[in-house]
C-alpha cells in the first residue's frame, strides 16, 4: 500500500504466520525504463541474492502502475533483470492525480487497454515469472467487471486480486464481494477477494460470498498486525483467537519505530507512527484512545513512552508532552 507499507512493515506483519505472499507499494510507470534504484526503492528485497522475500521468508511481488503498454513492458523486463519473481499490475488506484494521468483504475474504463497492459507486460518477461493483476469492480459503475477481469487472464495474468468496490466507490463499505464471487465463476485462473476484511467473521464472510479460497488483506492488516495470523490459526486449529491486545500492538509500533529511525529523520518517523496508530484505531478502542491522547506530540521518544505506558497510565499523556 503506497505510503504505507514499505520493507520495514512487510518485514513485522509478516513474523507470524498468515501471509503467503506479499505486494510492494504500486512503481509508478510513465513513459520511461525507470533506473534500478526506483525498484530498490520500493522492493529493497531486492538487493539480497536470494528471490525477494521478506525477512521470514514471505515472498514479495513488484507491483506497477502505468497505463502505456510498452513502458510497462520496459519495466517489466527492468524488474525481472533486477530479479523479480512476480509482477503484479495496479488497475485499482482511485487517486484523482494517478486517474488523472491515466493510470490505476482508469483503465477500467476499457478492458482492451487492460489486456494491452497485461499482454505487453506478460510478453516482455514470458512464462520466466508470473505476471498477476489487481482489479477493482469498475470506475463508475460495474457494467465492465467481468470484462476486464476476463482481459486480464485472455492476456496472460496468472491470478486476479478484486476488490469489490468501484473506483467511484472509493473505501466506502460495503466491498462487493458477492460481485467478486460473480467473476470468480467465469475465471479459470485463482481470483483473490479483497475489502473491508477487518475480523475473522469478515474473512468467514468474504469468503463465503465470494467462494474464493484466498484473501488479500489491505487496511486490516494494519489495523490489526496479527489479523492474517488469526485467520492461519482459525484455519489451522478452529481456534478463534481474540482481536490482537494493545501490548502486543504497542511492541510492534515500537519496533517499527526503532527500525525506521535508523534511516529516516525524526519527523518522518513521527509521523509514520502516528499513521499506523491511526490505521489501528478501527475495531480497537485502546488505540483510538491512545491516538487522541498523542497525537500532537512531535518527538518521537515522548510518542513511544506514551504508547509503551501502562493502560491507565495514558491519561496522563493527554497533554501534548513537548508542548
Ligand atoms: C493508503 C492506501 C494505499 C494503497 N496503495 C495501494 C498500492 O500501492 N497498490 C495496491 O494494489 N493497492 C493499494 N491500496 C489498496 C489496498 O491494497 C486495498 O485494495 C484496498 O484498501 C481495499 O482493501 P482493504 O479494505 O482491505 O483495505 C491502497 C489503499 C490505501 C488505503
Amino acid at each position: 500500500m503506497e505510503g504505507v507499507i514499505d520493507a520495514v512493515t512487510r518485514d513485522l506483519l509478516t513474523r507470524t504466520p498468515g501471509f503467503d505472499w506479499v505486494v510492494t507499494e504500486f512503481v509508478r510507470v510513465v513513459d520511461a525504463r525507470l533506473p534500478p534504484r526506483v525498484f530498490y526503492k520500493h522492493c529493497p528485497e531486492l538487493e539480497a541474492d536470494t528471490p525477494p522475500a521478506t525477512p521470514s521468508g514471505v515472498p514479495v511481488t513488484l507491483q506497477l502502475l502505468g497505463s502505456d503498454p510498452s513502458a510497462l513492458a520496459a519495466n517489466a523486463r527492468q524488474a525481472l533483470r533486477l530479479g523479480a519473481t512476480g509482477i503484479d499490475l495496479n488497475f485499482g488506484c482511485p487517486a484523482k492525480l494517478v486517474n488523472r494521468h491515466d493510470g490505476g483504475a482508469s483503465l477500467l474504463r476499457d478492458p482492451r487497454r487492460v489486456h494491452a497492459a497485461v499482454a505487453a507486460v506478460h510478453e516482455a518477461v514470458g512464462d520466466a515469472i508470473p505476471v498477476t493483476a489487481k482489479i477493482r469492480l469498475g470506475f463508475s459503475d460495474r457494467r465492465l467487471a467481468l470484462a476486464c477481469a476476463l482481459a486480464t487472464q485472455d492476456a496472460g495474468a496468472r491470478r486476479l486480486v478484486v476488490h469489490g468496490r468501484t473506483r467511484d466507490e472509493g473505501y466506502r463499505p460495503p466491498a462487493h464481494w458477492e460481485w467478486i464471487g460473480r467473476i470468480r465463476q467465469r475465471l479459470a485462473i485463482p481470483v483473490v477477494a479483497n475489502g473491508d476484511i477487518w475480523t475473522l467473521e469478515d474473512y468467514w464472510k468474504a469468503r463465503t460470498l465470494s467462494g474464493c479460497r484466498d484473501v488479500m488483506l489491505g487496511r486490516g492488516a494494519l489495523a490489526d498486525p496479527r489479523l492474517a495470523a488469526r485467520i492461519r490459526h482459525w484455519q489451522v486449529t478452529g481456534e478463534r483467537l481474540p482481536a490482537t491486545p494493545w501490548q502486543a500492538r504497542a511492541a510492534i509500533l515500537a519496533e517499527f519505530a526503532a527500525t525506521q529511525r535508523r534511516g529516516l529523520p525524526e519527523r518522518v518517523v513521527v509521523s509514520l507512527l502516528k499513521q499506523w496508530l491511526n490505521h489501528m484505531r478501527q475495531g480497537d478502542a485502546e488505540a483510538g484512545r491512545r491516538f487522541q491522547a498523542l497525537k500532537r506530540i512531535t518527538q518521537l521518544d515522548a510518542l513511544l513512552e506514551g504508547l509503551a505506558a501502562p493502560t491507565d497510565e495514558t491519561a496522563l499523556t493527554s497533554q501534548p508532552l513537548d508542548a
